[in-house]
């Protein structure tokens, strides 16, 4: 198949990349970074996460962030926060948010390091807010779905059995995510091949989300595209890694994947300057690596074509 003539990137920096950062970010500087964002194009951001202040106290102002965020015309629609638990639903619901992202692990031992539960509990807690807010859109972040820290290789039975719950509670927004950088093409390939078979009649919106800990992040990007996935999930400056996973580190870049679509004629509708200026300025701010590397060629960064 070739590549998709348009791509959805779904920005998770503010989640994702924030949440493994030690020092505080203050809510005014993360609210900067959620509007230049958006401002620069990225159709879907998830702005934060309802868990625990004790677990990420990073992410302690989830209320604010989304506060903020809602208030502006024209946002409301683009925003995810995600969530660990019922109460994580109930904290996000109040806030007036429309999407949330459910994580749920695959592999038993990380959904119980990182939640502290089983993934059939986890399942339980979503069929509940599914059924406790039928007008609130969720997706699941399948998390480990291509290996896990603890446990090595996720069994198919293991992916299928919080799918088919997910798909039964009426889930059709689904995120496969290699928490831990370990994917490799020809897996990502057959792996989203086998679950669009499988759930071939329930009419899923397929998306990825590749940590680039191993530099493996891009293959694994064109491999979803070449099986038709058109939704991926990435971060400014390719910060992030869940803090429950030992040895996980940053997302694919934003930038580097925008770079690459627009030099392959894929439209993303975001404006690749402004994610490199976003990308400056937050890692400015906190005093943070990037992991991107369109962003460390310094001088010309698009090479001019003729
Ligand atoms: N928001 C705020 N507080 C929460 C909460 C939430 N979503 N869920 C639980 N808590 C609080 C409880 O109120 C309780 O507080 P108390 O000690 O003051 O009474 C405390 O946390 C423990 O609650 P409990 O239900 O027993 O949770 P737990 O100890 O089993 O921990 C999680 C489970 C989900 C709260 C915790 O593991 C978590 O937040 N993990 C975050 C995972 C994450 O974000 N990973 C990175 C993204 S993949
Ligand atoms: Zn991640």
């Amino acid at each position: 198949m070739p590549y998709p003539s348009s791509v959805t990137v779904v920005e998770v920096g503010p989640r994702d990349g924030f949440q493994s950062i030690q020092p505080w970010i203050d809510t005014e500087t993360k609210v900067t970074v959620c509007r230049m964002l958006l401002d620069a194009g990225v159709p879907l951001l998830e702005c934060t996460s309802f868990i625990s202040p004790k677990a990420i106290p990073q992410m302690k102002d989830a209320q604010e962030v989304a506060q903020a965020l809602l208030a502006q015309p024209g946002y409301r629609d683009r925003l995810y926060a995600l969530v660990g638990n019922k109460k994580g639903v109930d904290r996000a619901a109040d806030t007036g948010i429309s999407q949330i992202t459910m994580v749920i692990s695959a592999s038993p031992a990380h959904n119980q390091s990182n939640v502290n539960k089983l993934p059939a509990q986890s399942l339980e807690e979503l069929c509940a807010a599914a059924q406790a807010y039928p007008d609130l859109h969720i997706k699941l972040d399948l998390a480990t779905a291509f290996g896990c820290p603890f446990q090595g290789e996720v069994s198919m039975k293991e992916i299928t059995f919080v799918l088919d719950g997910v798909v039964a509670a009426g889930i059709r927004d689904i995120c496969l995510c290699d928490t831990i950088g370990v994917a490799m093409p020809e897996q990502v390939k057959g792996l989203f091949y086998a679950l669009q078979t499988r759930y071939s009649q329930k009419d899923v919106l397929w998306s990825a989300h590749f940590h680039n800990t191993r530099g493996m992040a891009m293959a694994n990007t064109l491999a979803a595209m070449e099986v038709g996935v058109q939704r991926f999930e990435t971060a400014v400056a390719g910060l992030g890694g869940c803090p429950f996973a030992p040895g996980a580190s940053g997302n694919m870049a934003t930038e580097d994947l925008v770079y690459f679509l627009n030099e392959a004629g894929i439209s993303s509708g975001i404006q690749l300057d402004r994610v490199l200026a976003t990308a400056e300025y937050i890692t400015g701010k906190v005093g943070c690596c990037r992991d991107s590397k369109i962003n460390a060629v310094t001088a010309q960064k698009i090479f001019p074509r003729t």
